[in-house]
């Protein structure tokens, strides 16, 4: 399986247009050790030829400029996406697809029945869509069953409901449902090799450990590195774990947990701005590397 990063980021991406916190400011005038990153994507191929793209970053026209596979040319339109799998309905994972509105062909998208709930009603991308490409939604669901998509060759999907809030736009923002978020397991059948991909995790559920066992890459939420974060800077009331995203730090911090499984390669992703991991040179960082921990960066590849 070929796992590539698109976007490391979180919502915003690195740096924010607006941000001046230590790391955007920094980057920009280069006074730390940085690389900027686009918000959070990924895609995966078990051949090479034909991804799933999971979310559609803001993003996404750079981040298919920056990966050839996906743009083959192999006709006078064309596209290496087979379809596109996303794990809830928040803006960073869901507005690169009124960028991708050309063409003849449906998109083919792979989501729970909330986020199709929220994408025809608070963020109505899918009717949008349906002005131009038309959109042929495909139910994931979250009982353990698995699919696939239709030419991502060798791959299976299981995706699993977790613990984190619909976006503030859901009709059931206030009243949280399982498939709200999903983390998924990806299984490549030629050689049994997995990914558990969940870019916003905000509570280890008891479902979740024989999933990280069996993973041979965990790649998770890496949005902040403490609770209170957001809040320390004065840039937000409320904590990570009250948005849907655990942090890496602390006692039952997402560092405590990887620790569990040193033999599968344990990977954040969705890496806020403020994150003092982002700087390649901060302890926080170095702690992370101790434990061999990584952190995603646009362009990272993973073969397993
Ligand atoms: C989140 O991950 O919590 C959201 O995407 C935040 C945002 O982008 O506004
Ligand atoms: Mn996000
Ligand atoms: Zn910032």
């Amino acid at each position: 399986m070929h796992i590539h990063v698109l976007g490391a980021g979180a919502g915003g991406g690195f740096p924010q247009w607006n941000c001046n916190c230590h790391n955007c400011d920094g980057l920009r005038k280069g006074t730390i050790k940085a690389r900027a990153r686009t918000q959070s994507s990924i895609c995966v191929s078990g051949d090479g030829v034909n991804w799933v793209l999971f979310n559609a970053s803001p993003d996404v026209l750079k981040q298919i400029q920056e990966f050839a596979p996906l743009q083959p040319g192999r006709a006078i339109r064309d596209t290496g996406i087979a379809g596109i799998v996303l794990i809830d309905a928040q803006i960073d994972h869901t507005t690169g697809l009124l960028m991708l509105r050309e063409g003849q062909q449906q998109r083919e998208i792979y989501c729970t029945d909330m986020v199709q709930q929220d994408l025809t009603t608070g963020n109505p991308l899918f009717n949008i869509l349906g002005h131009y490409c038309g959109v042929n939604w495909h139910q994931v669901p979250t009982d353990g069953q698995s699919f696939e998509v239709p030419g991502a060759a060798n791959l299976r999907f299981t995706a699993y409901p977790l613990k984190s809030a619909a976006p503030p736009y859901s009709p059931h923002r206030n009243n949280p449902h399982p498939g709200d978020t999903i983390g998924v397991l990806v299984e490549d059948m030629s050689n049994g090799k997995k990914l558990f991909y969940a870019p916003g995790l905000g509570e280890i559920e008891p479902h979740l450990p024989p999933l990280f066992e069996q993973a041979d890459c965990i790649m998770v939420d890496g949005t902040f590195w403490t609770n209170t974060e957001m809040i320390d800077m004065g840039l937000m009331t409320k904590t990570a774990r009250s948005i849907g995203h655990l942090p890496q730090s602390g006692e039952g911090g997402m560092m405590e947990v990887l620790s569990a499984y040193p033999e599968a390669r344990r990977v954040l992703i969705h890496i806020n701005n403020t994150n003092p991991i982002l700087n390649e040179e901060s302890p926080q960082r170095k702690e992370l590397e101790a434990k061999g921990i990584e952190v995603s960066y646009d362009g990272m590849d993973i073969i397993l």
